[in-house]
């Protein structure tokens, strides 16, 4: 059985259909601070079956003990944190309690139980502004210059100490590039409780009407046209790099970093077309200053990816943005369907 912390957020839903699909047991452990039980029934739908389900925070030892001893647990996939980059910024002791101190707890437990594999959500925000594009994985982790940025780099640290100290770890830190898209079905998918930050869900918003238009933060980087790069990743593609992760963590120990990207970058204003064509809707945009934070150009090099764990992205930009606007679509109509009962 596999324990998803944050089993019922965006990244976590979407691991655990793949697991599910791939005849796992899985049992979702989630305190839904972002994030809704519906996830659990549409992930039910979606695999036939229903997963464990555990309301509860990953910082309550007792909690995580007492699954532990309860559960055939055989390893871990935490994905539970906070992900705000901005909010890190005002709430800073709230990112490092939830998503240092969530890891840190939840390595002691796991430590304890004698479950010694652990799949980690971490970030190619740790590499800061590597300006070396593709960015490997012996590229320096930088100096990240938010909050959020330097939790996940901490949770990371924390977790090779851990596994230089006891040879029973084997522990996958997965540095996700920009994880966008929904399930093909369109019933899963990104729901931001708040006002989005990323690129993504703001855009949705503005195409199904609930916002006026979309700010491009930055025209004048050093990019073909000026707009900021990124490397935007299907999130059923993601997914799967955590089913092969875990698989291939039965043969290794200690801490093995891989990146989950697609090797090929975007800039905003090719995502904005992309999007136009896929949609038919068009976006009014309102061209504004550069992003504090913002780094020019974030692209992966996933060879170790697809060397060690025999995985690779597969789906196009194009396919990305029709499942998020399926998803999109699927979800207002479920508002309107409810607000008219
Ligand atoms: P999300 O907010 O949709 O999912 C996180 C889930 O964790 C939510 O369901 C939330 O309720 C839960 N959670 C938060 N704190 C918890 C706690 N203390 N105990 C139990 N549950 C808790 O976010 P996501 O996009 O699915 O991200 C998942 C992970 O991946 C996060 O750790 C995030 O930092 C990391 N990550 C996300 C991205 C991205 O762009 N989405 C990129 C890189 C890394
Ligand atoms: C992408 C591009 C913006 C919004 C962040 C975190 C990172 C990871 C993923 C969690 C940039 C531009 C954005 C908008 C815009 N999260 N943009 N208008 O900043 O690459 O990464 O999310 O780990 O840690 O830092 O993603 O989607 O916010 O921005 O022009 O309204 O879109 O400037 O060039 P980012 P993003």
């Amino acid at each position: 059985m596999i324990l998803i912390t944050g089993g019922a957020g965006y990244i976590g839903a979407h691991v655990a259909l793949e697991l599910m699909n791939k005849d796992e047991d899985v049992l979702i452990l989630d305190n839904l601070c972002n994030s809704q039980r519906s996830a659990i029934d549409r992930i039910s739908t979606l695999a036939g079956r229903r997963p464990g389900f555990v309301q509860g925070d990953v910082r309550n030892r007792h909690l995580l003990d007492t699954l532990l001893r309860d559960y055939p647990v055989d390893a871990v996939v935490h994905c539970a944190g906070l992900k705000a980059v901005g909010e890190s910024v005002h709430e800073p002791l709230r990112y490092y309690d939830n998503n240092v101190g969530g890891s840190l707890t939840l390595c002691q437990a796991m430590a304890q139980a004698g479950v010694f594999t652990l799949v980690f959500s971490s970030s190619a925000t740790v590499y800061g502004d590597c300006t070396t594009m593709p960015i490997n994985e012996s590229c320096a982790t930088g100096q990240p210059t938010n909050p959020y940025g330097m939790s996940k780099l901490m949770a990371e640290n924390i977790m090779k100490s851990v596994a230089s100290s006891d040879p029973r770890w084997s522990i996958g830190l997965l540095r996700y590039f920009n994880p966008i898209g929904a399930h093909p079905s369109g019933l899963l998918g990104e729901a931001p409780l708040n006002q989005p930050n990323n690129l993504l869900p703001y855009l949705l918003q503005v195409a199904s009407g609930q916002r006026e238009a979309l700010s491009v933060f930055g025209t004048d980087y050093a990019t073909p046209d000026g707009t900021g790069v990124r490397d935007y990743i299907h999130i059923v593609d993601l997914a799967q790099g955590h089913t092969c992760a875990l698989e291939a963590l039965g043969q290794r120990s200690g801490v093995n970093i891989w990146n989950l990207g697609t090797g090929r970058g975007y800039s905003v204003l090719e995502l904005v077309s992309a999007f136009e064509r896929v949609s038919g809707v068009p976006i009014p945009l309102a061209f504004k200053a550069r992003r504090p934070g913002d780094v020019t150009c974030c692209w992966a090099d996933p060879q170790k990816a697809a060397d060690e764990l025999a995985w690779r992205a597969r789906h196009s930009l194009e396919t990305m943005l029709a499942d998020a606007w399926r998803w999109q679509c699927n979800q207002l109509q479920t508002e309107w369907v409810q607000q008219a009962n």
